[in-house]
Order: C-alpha cells, then sequence, then structure tokens
C-alpha cells in the first residue's frame, strides 16, 4: 500500500498543528446489518488499539454498580451508548465515534454527527441506499460532512456496480468516483481494480492482508477464473473510466463527491484502500463555528464542546459523563476551564482520555480529540468550554421528535419531582420535554423507542418515579419562528392549544399529523416551521 502522507493543513509546524494535523475524527453511517460492526473490528485491527469510551469503569466493577437502564443494554443486546475508539495507523490518529446503528436509535446518534470531521458511509452491495442511511446522510449534509463509501460485501451477490453508484447519485444527489472497481461479482468476485494508480488486487491472495495490488493483465484474470467474462470486465473497466467523474478534493470537502471504494468487511478486503483513502482526503479537524467567530483546531487555546452525555452506571451517585469534542488547542489533565453558560470555571481534574492504548497514561489531548468528563449534572449537551473566552459553539442541534408521548404519573403527588426530572433528562438530551401553553402534562418526545425505555428506566430508579406513556392527540413537533414577531405572536394567539415550550423556552407547534402540520404551514404566511433546532 503506498504511504499515507499527512497533510500539511495549518502553514505553522508547531507541535501542536502537528498533531491536529494527524487527526481524523469520523463515524461510521449505515442501515443495520450493513456491515458496520464487522467494519469497525476491521479497522481497529489495523490500528491495534482498542478502547471504548463506553467502557468508563473496569468490567468488575461496572458489574456491581450497573444501573436499570443499562439492563435494557443487556437484555437487548445492543449498545445503548455512543462510544469512541481510537487507534494509530500510519502516523495518524483516528477517533472513530460509534453511532448506534440498530433499529433502535436516538438523538445521540444523530449528534454524533455534529462532532466528526468526515463519515464512512457502508453499503450493503445487494441492497443499495437503506432508509437509516438515507436519514444519516441527511444530518451530515447540514454540516456539509465529507463522506467517503464503502460498498461492502462484495463476496456475495451484489447489484450492478454502474446501478449502485447511480443510486447514490440519484436519491442522495452526492457525485461519485469509484477509487476501486470490482472484478466479478457475487461467487465471481477476485477483487478490484486499482482505478488511481492501476493493477489489481485480488480477493485470494496476500492482498488483503498487506493491501498489495498486482500488475495483472486483465485478460490473465480469465485463466484465474474461467467464468469471468474477460471482454465484460474490460468493457466496463473501459465505460467507468469514461462515465465518472475525477476525483476533486475540493468537492469531497464541500460534500458534493464521495470517493467510492469495494470490499469485504467481513474477508477484511478493501478495508486497507479505506483506511488509506481517509487518511488522505478526510480533512484533519475543522475550523469550528461559533456565535463569536471561526474557532481554529490549531489556535492554542482550547475550546470543546459537549455533544453526549451519558449517565455513568451507578445511580446512587448521578454521576455523568460529558462527551466532549475539542475544537481547538489541548486539553490537559488538571486544567481550568470556563463553562460559557455559566460563566463559571470548572477544575478538569479527572477528564478520560481514549486516544492512547492504555487510557490511565494519557494526559493530554488534542483538538480533534474526544474526552469524558466526569461530572455531576454541571455539564449539558450543547455547552461550551473555553480559556476565558466567551463564545459559544453553534452546531449542535436538537431534531424534531418521531415520537411524542404524554407522561402519566401512578402517583400524582409526585407531579413537580417528575417536573425536575424530565428538566435533568431533556438537559442530559435523553428525551426532549415539551409544556403545552394551555397547562395541559408535559409531553415528551424522542426520535427512536429505546429513549422512552431508557427513560423510564431511568426515572424509576434514579428518582423513584414510576410512569407510563401514553399516546397524545399530537404526534409532530416543530420548532416556529418568525422574523416578525407581531405574526409569531399572532399565530401562537391563534393556535394556543398547540402551542408548547421546549427546555429553553422557545415555541414549539404541536400537530396531530403530517396533514395538519402541512395545512397549517400554508396558511402560516411569515412563520418558519423547522425540524432542526440548533442548540444554544
Ligand atoms: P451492522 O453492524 O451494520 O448491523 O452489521 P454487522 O457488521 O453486524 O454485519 C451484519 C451481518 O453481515 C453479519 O452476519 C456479518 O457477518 C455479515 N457481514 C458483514 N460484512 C460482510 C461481508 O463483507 N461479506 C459477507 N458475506 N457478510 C458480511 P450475521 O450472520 O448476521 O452475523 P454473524 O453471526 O456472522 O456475526
Amino acid at each position: 500500500m503506498s504511504d499515507i502522507s499527512v497533510s500539511a493543513e495549518s502553514p505553522s509546524r508547531s507541535p501542536l498543528s502537528e498533531e491536529v494535523a494527524r487527526r481524523r475524527t469520523f463515524a461510521i453511517i449505515s442501515h443495520p446489518d450493513a456491515g458496520k460492526t464487522t467494519l469497525t473490528e476491521k479497522l481497529l485491527l489495523f490500528g491495534g488499539a482498542i478502547n471504548l469510551a463506553g467502557q468508563v469503569k473496569a468490567k468488575g466493577e461496572r458489574r456491581n454498580t450497573r444501573s436499570d437502564w443499562m439492563k435494557i443494554e443487556r437484555e437487548r443486546g445492543i449498545s445503548v451508548v455512543t462510544s469512541v475508539m481510537t487507534f494509530e495507523f500510519n502516523e495518524l490518529v483516528f477517533n472513530l465515534l460509534d453511532t448506534p446503528g440498530h433499529e433502535d436509535f436516538s438523538e445521540d446518534t444523530y449528534r454524533t454527527l455534529t462532532a466528526v470531521d468526515s463519515a464512512v458511509m457502508v453499503i450493503d452491495a445487494a441492497k443499495g441506499i437503506e432508509a437509516r442511511t438515507r436519514k444519516l446522510f441527511e444530518v451530515c449534509r447540514l454540516r456539509d460532512i465529507p463522506i467517503i463509501t464503502f460498498i461492502n460485501k462484495m463476496d456475495r451477490e451484489s447489484r450492478d456496480t454502474f446501478e449502485l453508484l447511480d443510486e447514490i447519485e440519484k436519491t442522495l444527489a452526492l457525485d461519485t468516483t469509484p477509487m476501486t472497481w470490482p472484478v466479478g461479482r457475487g461467487r465471481d468476485f477476485l477483487g478490484t481494480y486499482d482505478v488511481v494508480n492501476g493493477g489489481v488486487r485480488l480477493l485470494e491472495g496476500g492482498g488483503a492482508k498487506t493491501g498489495a495490488t498486482e500488475q495483472i493483465d486483465i485478460a490473465d484474470l480469465g485463466k484465474r477464473n474461467p467464468n469471468l467474462d474477460v471482454a465484460e470486465v474490460k468493457d466496463e473497466l473501459a465505460l467507468a473510466s469514461e462515465a465518472c467523474k475525477p476525483f476533486e478534493l475540493a468537492a469531497f470537502r464541500e460534500g458534493h463527491l464521495t470517493p467510492v471504494y469495494f470490499g469485504s468487511a467481513l474477508r477484511n478486503f478493501g478495508v486497507g484502500d479505506l483506511l488509506e483513502g481517509l487518511g488522505k482526503f478526510a480533512p484533519a479537524p475543522r475550523a469550528q463555528d461559533s456565535d463569536l467567530r471561526k474557532v481554529e483546531a490549531a489556535e492554542p487555546r482550547m475550546s470543546a464542546f459537549v455533544f453526549k452525555i451519558q449517565a455513568n452506571m451507578d445511580p446512587n451517585h448521578r454521576d455523568r459523563i460529558a462527551f466532549a469534542r475539542l475544537c481547538s488547542g489541548k486539553l490537559s489533565r488538571g486544567m481550568k476551564a470556563k463553562l460559557v453558560r455559566t460563566g463559571k470555571n470548572m477544575s478538569l481534574s479527572s477528564p478520560q482520555f481514549f486516544f492512547a492504548q492504555d487510557r490511565s497514561v494519557a494526559d493530554e489531548a488534542f483538538a480533534g480529540d474526544v474526552v469524558g468528563i466526569p461530572n455531576h449534572g454541571t455539564l449539558r449537551i450543547g455547552d461550551t468550554l473555553t480559556e476565558g473566552e466567551d463564545l459559544t459553539f453553534v452546531g449542535v442541534p436538537s431534531f424534531a421528535p418521531e415520537i411524542v408521548r404524554r407522561v402519566r404519573l401512578t402517583d400524582a403527588m409526585k407531579a413537580k419531582k417528575l417536573k425536575e426530572a424530565l428538566q435533568q433528562m431533556s438537559e442530559e438530551g435523553v428525551v426532549q420535554v415539551f409544556r403545552p401553553r394551555d397547562g395541559a402534562p408535559a409531553l415528551v418526545g424522542v426520535v427512536g423507542p429505546l429513549q422512552l425505555d431508557v427513560l423510564k428506566a431511568r426515572l424509576d430508579a434514579e428518582y423513584s418515579l414510576p410512569v407510563e406513556f401514553e399516546v397524545s392527540e399530537f404526534s409532530l413537533a416543530r420548532w416556529i419562528s418568525s422574523d416578525d414577531r407581531k405574526k409569531l405572536d399572532a399565530f401562537v394567539a391563534a393556535n394556543n392549544s398547540g402551542i408548547a415550550d421546549d427546555v429553553d423556552g422557545d415555541p414549539v407547534f404541536m400537530a396531530k399529523n403530517e396533514f395538519y402540520l402541512g395545512y397549517t404551514r400554508e396558511r402560516a404566511e411569515g412563520i418558519t416551521f423547522s425540524n432542526v433546532k440548533d442548540v444554544k
């Protein structure tokens, strides 16, 4: 495999900018079963270092202190928590932020994508673009996150290559440039042709492990597998080189073009190509938007934002780990940081670092890395930490819930406690809470049904609040805004029974169904209905 060169993203060569330039922080987006887990394992094999941020405690310790909601995780055999996995390869540091890909997923999945600089889109070669992939892709597009595509399961029956590329272009409005091209399909899949450097990498050869390509004449491939239609392969390659757009780094970085790799995660084939592409093309930590200015990653002063809160395993201590993405500078153990929302300083005395093989020996992290900050509820989703500057990062969004429920308390005397608990849970990002203006009981909104199970289990375990969820008359929520304050007030007055406040007191229009939402929207001149909201 050719060397991965560290791109010189910063003109100065200070130790900090060198550390920043060698980081690649990314996520994998895919539909369940496309092969994300298998690919993750194979990527980690390349790097050798595995650290799961979800495992904030040693196994033995964890067993004793698991709270009830961890039980959900155990029972369903799925991972509720979003983990960070870091590995080094060819002098580069890769931070892979895991997005739960199972049927049940939550806003965490979406928000994790706000903390990455690029994403790998894994597609099952037999299925093409599936629903979850499309949804996650849309979230990436909101932030113009560059996407690298890995078409997986090439060792099995797959769809026509042109058809797959065409589907990506049409359904996602994303140009494609194949970097490799499959030779043969299904049982006769021999390997891939390296479109950029020439040569073929064979599935049955040393190529999978070493990444080596062999200069084989296509005609000779027929000798290796008599079933291969050599003329067809030649035609396909000729057509591909004619029809496909050349790779353009700028278009990729802007999120308009995706380089495409073909392979088989199960057979560890093509994974090296993908990793090489990620190292070469994916951006090092990008500048982040704040309310004051753009913050460059190689700036010397530390800044970070919280994109996820995870309740710790111990229900008695209400410990929380805030996952923060470093946007600039260096974070060292013991340093003081300003929590901009409150203006107060906090000491980062025991941050969890995930980028060394042995977490205990690491005591600093750089822009692009993710650290876990233990706290007792001080930190919220969307919070900014700095070394003093009063800026707030923007772009950590809330997404309109796909399920809305009313919370029913079995013990009405505990209404006040429920209100506090829901406030806390919404600050943690477990659920969204909407308080109807007409005084009706609070509504909770979630993106995936598992969030409701987690909420129920945690209200019971941590607040002794047994609750049930009822279907409400509303099923959709949209944030409403207007440039004209009077118009907004008039709309709110006219639709009072459908207006609620979110956790920040911002108005939300609750609708019974899509039809009613569309009907209202058409008649609400000057009002913007949004299904995404920036967390301030
Ligand atoms: P996910 O995380 O995206 O949900 O997918 P996962 O990696 O768990 O893969 C889903 C299934 O597809 C697994 O099979 C896995 O072995 C298989 N798979 C993944 N990559 C490839 C590939 O490149 N080629 C082929 N042929 N299969 C692949 P399973 O039977 O559901 O699970 P298991 O019992 O094998 O673990």
